[in-house]
């Protein structure tokens, strides 16, 4: 992100933290739910899992990736954003569309899950076309771009397949494979795609490393791609796919810090590598067919860590260069690094990593979940007031 260019105007901050702030509340409110409700995780398709899994995926998850992702997407394609305030538009229905869905699931109200479910895909639908709208006067395009291209077209195709499937339990025509396809294009397209995608070029800035070749990138996309196209025709050669696909994934990121100048690992890339940890061992699950085991690995291991693990690096970037940046060489300023707290988020990974690891055994683990999430809160709120 220290790429961006004097003549691309900063977003205005409301914005990615806006998502952020919001997103971040919804996935305290989830691992709250599960740690009053433990019993659900064992039952499937509970109200309360159903209710979890979207606080974690479509709150937090896709609420942090379209938050950073507007702030992003100018630096990758070295231009500004098309149309910048839609995005408060997305904040407003993606912010209220959730909760109501989520209401919904706990209710057990088919039409508020679908009301609900039907504003937040509109928010997605008009992130998505604000993305679209952006790539297409890209004057630059680089394999980055082309992840975060598939990211938007399951953006769209998963909330698609939820609508569906919530209208098929108001009126009847439900197909428990649609289930399957909605949860792995979720999963595997948005967030397998965006996490290496966005990933690749954040560990390769934090590292500061030189052995970044996007080639692997463009060939892991393909990959995964044809793995998830095989998955949704059942085939065993989609899972094949998807294991060749982070096979490569592994190793453009072994490359990355193999050729890295920063020795010592930050905080941030700590998170990354842990939750690379839990990604084998989901995919371990996966492939035994354990998959009740590998969607919660995969959720709040890996997409936990991660997401959490970058947000100690962007957000203290993001207030430093609104706060502080125009008053260098004026007045005396913070570092960057005295942004953020010490021990905290080494503390709440500590959790979060424990808690995740456990859950699946011991379902009363939630509760390491919810104080992980209240360190990381913590340490969100404190960069804030530094
Ligand atoms: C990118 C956003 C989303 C992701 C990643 C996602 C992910 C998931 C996952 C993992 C499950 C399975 C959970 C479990 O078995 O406990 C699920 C179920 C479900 N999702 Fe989503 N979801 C998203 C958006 C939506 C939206 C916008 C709707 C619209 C209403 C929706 C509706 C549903 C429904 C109705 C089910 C249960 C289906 C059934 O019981 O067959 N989802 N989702």
């Amino acid at each position: 992100m220290t790429g961006l260019s004097p003549q691309i105007k900063p977003l205005p901050l409301s914005l990615p933290l806006g998502f952020i702030a919001v997103g971040s509340v919804d996935l305290l409110v989830g691992v709250w739910l599960l740690a009053l409700h433990p019993q659900a995780l064992l039952s499937y398709r509970h109200p309360i899992t159903l209710a979890v899994a979207h606080l974690l995926f479509l709150g937090f998850g896709v609420g942090v990736l379209m938050g950073v992702m507007q702030q992003l997407v100018a630096v990758i394609l070295e231009g500004p954003l098309a149309k910048p305030h839609w995005g408060y538009a997305t904040l407003l229905l993606w912010g209220l569309g959730t909760p109501l869905q989520v209401g919904g699931f706990l209710s057990q109200n088919s039409s508020q899950l679908a009301l609900g479910g039907g504003l937040g895909f509109l928010g997605l639908l008009v992130f998505a076309l604000h993305m679209l709208l952006t790539f297409r006067q890209a004057e630059r395009w680089n394999p980055v771009a082309t992840a975060l291209a598939w990211v938007m077209f399951y953006l769209v195709l998963t909330p698609l397949l939820g609508m569906l499937q919530a209208l098929s339990l108001r009126y009847g025509f439900y197909d428990p494979n649609r289930l399957a396809w909605h949860a792995v294009a979720g999963l595997a397209g948005v967030f397998l795609l965006s996490i290496w995608g966005v990933g690749h070029k954040l560990v390769e800035m934090f590292t500061l490393s030189h052995g970044g070749n996007t080639k692997w990138l463009g060939l892991e996309l393909w990959a995964l791609n044809l793995g998830l196209l095989g998955l949704a025709w059942g085939q065993r050669l989609g899972v094949a796919l998807l294991v060749l696909g982070i096979g490569i994934a592994g190793y453009d990121l072994l490359n990355l810090l193999r050729h890295r100048n920063k020795r010592v690992l930050d905080v941030g890339v700590q998170h990354f590598l842990a939750g690379a940890g839990f990604l084998l061992l989901a995919l371990g699950a996966f492939v035994f067919q354990r998959y009740w085991l590998a969607g919660l690995w995969f959720g709040l291991g890996f997409v936990g860590l991660i997401v959490t693990g970058m947000l100690y690096k962007i957000t203290p970037f993001l207030i430093w260069t609104h706060r502080y940046a125009p008053l260098v060489g004026r007045t005396r300023v913070p570092l960057l690094k005295e942004m953020l707290p010490e021990w905290t988020p080494r503390l709440a990974g500590g959790l979060l990593g424990v808690g995740a690891l456990l859950i699946p055994f011991a379902p009363p683990a939630a509760w390491l979940l919810v104080g992980g999430v209240g360190f990381f809160i913590y340490t969100l709120v404190e960069v804030m007031r530094r």
